[in-house]
């Protein structure tokens, strides 16, 4: 007990009762919070044996240095046997938690309406980047990559696409941070083309899906971050034949057999020539030429625009290194949204992006 009288209160007697007093309620502490009232009460400033720690100022000699060693001591316990419970009651919450949390991952949980499994459903265009990407795979071409917030020089100047071009306002594209940043959200999956020439060299085949975004509003048929796959291929020889056959095989690989499709002539700044890839209207394609000409989907034309795509420009070939005499290359993009909505007649872009789980399971899990 605290003592007003020095040589009380550091007599080895009342040292020993506050080292065992301290040791007693360590001992009983129970939890975490218990045991910082006991810190407190028996090691802090005002605990019995800080206080007596204060009162060897008033000693001499060998008494000083007796009762400085026992005092010390028994702080030392003090503190190893605080120490050790905190070790212990940590352990012990901690298996508390385990015990009080635990999930039951075997439960099987039903949906009250229907009494059917709840299960989740992969997002379509998941699924359609995918089944592209494996197209591809299968003839030897590499998934490639990029960043969202890219580069300026490797979503335009790169790709031949002139300083004072129109689609580099910041009306149509999103600059990061600000106009001069240098940094936009990539407008194209074409960049990728770029940065894949850089790393590699020819052969090269690789197809990259990803998001890209541009400063549409939302609407039926527009949304400002979309999604487009890339495809370029650099090697000796090619020429608009290997093109028109591999964009055919791609063609037939997400709408049937009996696609068809046709090149229209375009311009891109980075491929040279260019064309635009067409797909026979499928909704007026059976019919009479007469209700042809009142066709909402192609709005008369009996082709619809799939994607964009051309030889790749020789200036590209050589901003990235390459010797356009030796190798030639040609690249496609298109939108994935479009495919889709070709695909499964889906009229509205809200519903593409929504990610309301009634729409996307009706594509189910399949990959
Ligand atoms: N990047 C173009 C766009 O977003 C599409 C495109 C056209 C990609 C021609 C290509 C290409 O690779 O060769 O409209």
């Amino acid at each position: 007990m605290v003592n007003s009288d020095n040589s009380n209160q550091l007599s080895s007697t009342a040292i020993q009762e506050a080292l065992s007093d301290a040791l007693k309620a360590i001992e009983s502490a129970q939890s975490l919070d218990q045991l910082k009232d006991i810190r407190i009460n028996h090691a802090g400033d005002k605990s019995p044996i800080a206080l007596a720690n204060r009162e060897i100022g008033n000693l001499t000699g060998p008494e000083k240095a007796d009762a400085g060693k026992r005092i010390g001591e028994a702080r030392n316990s003090i503190k190893n046997a605080l120490d050790d419970k905190n070790a212990d009651l940590l352990i012990k919450r901690e298996n508390e938690i385990l015990i009080s949390e635990k999930v039951d991952v075997t439960q099987v949980l039903a949906n009250a309406k229907t009494n059917s499994f709840l299960t989740g459903a992969r997002h379509p265009l998941t699924t359609i980047a995918e089944q592209i990407s494996d197209v591809f795979i299968a003839m030897g071409y590499e998934v490639a990559t990029g960043p969202e917030a890219e580069a300026e020089w490797f979503n335009f100047d790169s790709l031949n696409i002139s300083p004072d071009h129109p689609s580099r306002s910041p009306s149509d594209t999103f600059y990061v941070e600000s106009f001069d940043s240098g940094v936009v959200l990539r407008t194209q999956t074409s960049p990728v083309q770029m940065r894949t020439m850089l790393e590699k060299k020819p052969p090269i085949y690789v197809i990259a899906p990803g998001k890209v975004f541009r400063t549409d509003e939302l609407d039926a048929t527009h949304t400002p971050v979309f999604h487009q796959v890339e495809g370029l291929a650099v090697d000796e020889n090619l020429t608009m034949a290997n093109l028109k056959g591999t964009l055919d095989h791609l063609a037939k690989s997400m709408f049937g057999e009996n696609v068809e499709t046709r090149f229209r002539p375009s311009y891109f700044p980075f491929t040279e020539p260019s064309a635009e890839l067409d797909l026979r209207c499928f909704v007026c394609s059976q019919r009479d030429s007469a209700s042809k000409k009142e066709c909402k989907t192609c709005r008369g034309e009996g082709w619809i625009e799939w994607g964009g795509c051309g030889m790749v420009n020789p200036n590209v070939l050589e901003t990235a290194g390459i010797n356009s005499k030796k190798y030639s290359g040609f690249a496609f993009g298109m939108g994935l949204e479009r495919t889709l909505m070709f695909r499964h007649g889906i009229t509205d872009m809200h519903d593409l992006v929504e990610a309301d789980i009634r729409f996307t399971s009706a594509f189910g899990l399949g990959i």
